[in-house]
């Protein structure tokens, strides 16, 4: 009899413990900080302005490119822009990835991670 209660009460608890300790690891892994988005794929172009790709960390270049709003220019990079491939040229970002990328372009020092 106390054996069946115990297990009763703990059962639905340690579910929901397994998932919870599933699930936050797999999202921390997905999200690529802005950095890493900008050394792994930005950078190609944006390192030296290629094509006139405002470069990284020239806050007056990009200044004139958020101009227009964050979001709006977060959605010119996924889209696409002149020489500017849709995403960078790399499908599976996120959009929250591509943001926090151009974030880190503006100001390397101070993006959010
Ligand atoms: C193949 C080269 C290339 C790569 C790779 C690239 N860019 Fe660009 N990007 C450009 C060029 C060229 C421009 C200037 C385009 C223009 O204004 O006509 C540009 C412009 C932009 C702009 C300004 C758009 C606007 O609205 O004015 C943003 C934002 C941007 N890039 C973000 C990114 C991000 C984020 C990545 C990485 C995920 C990336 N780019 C990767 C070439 C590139």
């Amino acid at each position: 009899m106390k054996a069946i209660l115990t297990r009763n009460i703990w059962a639905p608890a340690a579910v929901l413990l397994a998932s919870a300790l599933c699930a936050a690891p797999a999202a921390a892994q997905t999200e690529r900080t802005g950095k890493e988005v900008v050394d792994a794929q930005c950078s190609k172009c944006h390192l030296e302005g290629k094509g006139g790709a405002p470069k990284i960390g020239d806050r007056d270049a990009w200044v004139q490119r958020l101009k227009k709003g964050l979001d709006a220019t977060v959605r010119e990079a996924i889209r696409g822009h002149g020489g500017m491939p849709a995403r960078g040229d790399k499908a599976d970002l996120t959009d929250r990835e591509v943001r926090n990328a151009i974030l880190y372009m503006y100001y390397p020092g101070n993006a959010p991670k």
